[in-house]
């Protein structure tokens, strides 16, 4: 299928708008959800190996999960799980629903193998999600593969008032997901990443793991970092987290910074502004993983995300602490292939090195470092 992908359906993608192609993506998927024929042959097609992972208090069929910002509707979930996903994370989504900003808004680069993006959490709103999200919930036999619900803050809602956005997005979904994470890195909502300081971080944590509470209790909060932090920033964000009641941690989401321009269309995608995701970020939050593991020695949970395109990616990141991996950009350059590769690539990884389950690896070369 990798061959399929490579010889027709990358040049086709290639010669579309890079929204256009994945909102075509999107609906393609939707289709073929609702046929259990269809879903059975992406089962067959692309389905990896079972390769076990407990994260929180979760047995997932693998550890490689979807990262927010691809399925921005939750129209998907079925789909995703015949691919073979251990796990998801749909949305962002805000209290009140939101056009984003104007197009274009998403640019593909082939030779960095990389995206930037200025969506702005173009999405349904909560309530639209979870009410998608509450059908497919009926149709759903297993419900194995984990969804995670990314929430950020509507456009229109100050910082200051921040808290009660989240919050009524948590409270609306609440009943339609396993999880939260708490999305105070996009760097395309103006001022969104200032809720990374301080006492904003924390009443804003306080505040969602509070309603958390009040909702039901028993469903983790995690939080969504930037690449784009420095050591000290990245300590205190931690810290306070930690100290809030957060489950884990997302490293990371995509990055201002750019790739030195290899050629002219390079150059002028360089230019864009937005978040870069794929390859140029992939190191950048390895870094940041092995940061958060060495400060937590080991105790806090991490997914690691950030240019994860092979089985090596996800493996260092996984040696360098993160429990669990996840990827975007790799999906819209490699197809649904990449998602058994990586699998069962790591499933290769752990015999190779003599270990039988995930969590041995986990750390792994911080381990052999000290
Ligand atoms: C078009 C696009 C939209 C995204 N939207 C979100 C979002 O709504 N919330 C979020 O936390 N991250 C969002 N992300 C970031 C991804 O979840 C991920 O952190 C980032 O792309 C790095 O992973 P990758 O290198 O595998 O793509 C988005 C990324 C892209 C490319």
């Amino acid at each position: 299928m990798g061959v399929f992908w490579n010889l027709l359906a990358r040049p086709a993608i290639a010669l579309q708008d890079s929204e256009k192609a994945h909102s075509r993506g999107m609906f393609a998927l939707k289709m073929a959800q609702a046929f259990p024929p269809m879903r059975l042959l992406m089962k067959l097609l692309w389905r990896p190996k079972q390769t076990p992972c407990e994260f929180l208090e979760w047995n997932l069929a693998n550890p490689l999960g979807l990262a927010a910002g691809m399925d921005k509707k939750a129209e998907n979930v079925m789909a995703w799980e015949s691919l073979g996903f251990g796990f998801i994370e749909v949305g962002g989504f805000t209290a009140t629903a939101q056009s984003g900003n104007p197009k274009p808004r998403m640019f593909r680069n082939s030779t960095h193998k990389a995206l930037i993006n200025r969506m702005g959490f173009n999405n349904p709103g909560s309530a639209a999600a979870a009410d998608t999200l509450s059908k497919t919930m009926s149709k759903r036999k297993s419900r194995r593969m984990k969804v995670l619900a990314n929430l950020g803050r509507s456009k229109n809602t100050s910082n200051e008032n921040a808290p009660s956005d989240y919050c009524e997005s948590l409270r609306t979904l609440w009943p339609y997901v396993d999880g939260f994470v708490i999305n105070v890195s996009s760097p395309n909502t103006p001022g969104l990443r200032e809720l990374q300081e301080g006492n904003a971080l924390q009443n804003l944590l306080d505040s969602c793991i509070e309603e958390e509470k009040r909702c039901g209790s028993g469903k983790p909060v995690m939080v969504k970092i930037s690449p784009d932090l420095s050591n000290e920033q990245l300590d205190m964000v931690i810290d306070c987290a930690r100290s809030a009641g957060c489950a884990g941690i997302i490293a990371t989401n995509t990055t201002l910074e750019r790739p030195q321009p290899l050629n002219r269309k390079s150059e002028s995608f360089v230019e864009q502004a937005g978040g870069l995701s794929g390859q140029p970020l992939k190191q950048r939050s390895t870094e940041i993983i092995a940061h958060i593991h060495k400060r937590c020695r080991g105790k806090w949970p991490i997914i690691g995300v950030g240019g994860i395109s092979t089985a090596e990616d996800a493996w260092q990141k996984i040696i360098h602490g993160a429990s669990c991996v996840q990827l975007y950009s790799a999906l819209v350059f490699k197809g649904p292939s990449v998602i058994r590769n990586i699998v069962n690539g790591l499933e290769r990884k752990l015999k190779l090195n003599g270990l039988s389950s995930l969590d041995q690896a986990i750390g792994l070369a911080l381990e052999e470092e000290e």
